[in-house]
């Protein structure tokens, strides 16, 4: 389905209420990685240079109840907004009443304000998370028109998002939620065939929905990482002290018999004894992990066999870590893997958020893959092949 985007709409001195998904790490009140605030500044700056008068929304964090506001204000965001911008960003620390909608009023054409955190919320019975119809209301009365381009937060149905659609005559997508429907939605619903999917991290359970999507939709399916070992165990095979989820092993047999040879498994790994950076290592058969041995990285063998099947395919999706990449020493299959798709020619890498899309981006790898998307669960659920919420609320075509 096609989705209205910012292009298809007239924003000219208009209240434009725009969400991003500014969930940002941090610490101690400094960002850590900007790289959600980067990848919506062309959307902004579109609705800026055509004269909107833009209102930014986000949450940070989980709040539960007040302690937890301490160090998730959006005021640092903001403070980076502006930088990238190059203009003032003009931060209201409320999420209602007088101080901000007599900022909103005062909003000239091509000016922008962010509004607090909009799980401050949630201190009093979850109004955001749990899209409570009078907060949605509210919100969608301060503005004229709404632009969703939060995809991190397209599998929550909350006030922020879901809650004003509701309420506005026009809800356009940005050009980030755009990209993110383009390089996933394309991959799963039409994908340019051969279709390698890549999965690791380190819980199968995390990723059932999406091995299981992706068993009907892929061409064939590479596992590395921390939820491999459930898959070894399902094999007979032994795993020393490797990551296994012991109930999980019934469920990781039953998608090998339905993948019926489309899932391969590494031929070998690195161990070691301990769980650290600094330790003696070995590369091992994997048929052959000693009872005090943990695997830790994929081994050469494993590295050389997935990316010659890497050579053949046109689309590629990867979601979850190869090995403990955290650690140097055992960053090579994960480093490994990233080199072959930078290689690749005519091939759209598309890389799920999270941890692999945080290891592309700390590697250097960022300019080398198609898209690497700015969405963890967002992603996840996506590629299962469920309908989100915050892209099923944006206007259709
Ligand atoms: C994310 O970081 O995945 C999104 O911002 C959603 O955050 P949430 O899981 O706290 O809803």
């Amino acid at each position: 389905m096609q989705k209205k985007t910012i292009r298809d709409i007239d924003v000219k001195g208009k209240i434009v209420l725009c969400r991003v998904d500014f969930n940002v790490p941090m610490e101690e009140g400094k960002i850590t990685d900007d790289n959600r605030i980067r990848q919506a500044v062309a959307t902004i700056k579109h609705l800026l240079e055509k004269e909107g008068k833009v209102v930014l929304f986000s949450h940070l964090g989980r709040i539960k109840e007040k302690a937890d506001m301490k160090g998730k204000s959006l005021a640092p965001v903001a403070e980076r907004l502006a930088e990238l911008l190059d203009q003032p960003v003009k931060f209201v620390a409320e999420t209602r009443g007088e101080e901000l909608e007599a900022a909103i009023a005062s909003l000239s054409p091509g000016a922008i304000l962010m509004v607090e955190n909009t799980r401050f919320e949630d201190v009093d019975g979850k109004k955001e998370s749990k899209n409570d119809p009078e907060l949605g209301r509210y919100w969608a009365s301060l503005g004229d028109v709404f632009v969703i381009d939060a995809f991190g937060t397209a599998h929550r149905n909350h006030a922020s998002n879901v809650g004003i659609a509701r309420h506005m005559d026009e809800v356009a997508a940005g050009l980030l939620l755009e990209k993110e429907i383009k390089f996933i939605g394309e991959a799963i619903e039409n994908p340019d065939r051969p279709f390698v999917a890549l999965l690791g991290g380190v819980k199968v359970s995390d990723k059932i929905g999406v091995i299981e999507n992706l068993l009907k939709r892929a061409d064939i399916i590479l596992i590395g990482g921390g939820m491999s070992y459930t898959f070894m165990r399902a094999q007979g095979l032994e795993v020393g002290e490797s990551v296994v989820e012991e109930d999980k092993i019934d469920l990781a047999k039953r998608l090998l018999e339905k993948a019926e040879g489309k899932i391969h498994l590494p031929l070998d790994y690195v161990v070691t004894k301990e769980f650290k950076n600094d330790t003696a290592s070995r590369v091992t058969d994997a048929k052959e992990i000693r009872p005090d041995e943990m695997g830790m990285d994929i081994g050469p063998e494993t590295l050389k066999k997935y990316s010659d099947i890497l050579q053949s395919a046109s689309t590629v999706v990867w979601n979850g870590p190869f090995g403990v990449f955290e650690f140097e020493n055992f960053a090579k299959g994960t480093k490994g893997i990233f080199e072959t798709l930078a290689s690749l020619k005519n091939v759209t890498t598309i890389l799920g958020g999270g941890d692999s899309a945080a290891a592309a981006i700390s590697m250097g790898y960022e300019e080398k893959i198609t898209h690497i998307s700015t969405g963890g669960g967002a992603s996840l659920e996506y590629l299962e092949g469920k309908d989100l919420p915050g892209i099923k609320c944006v206007d259709d075509l």
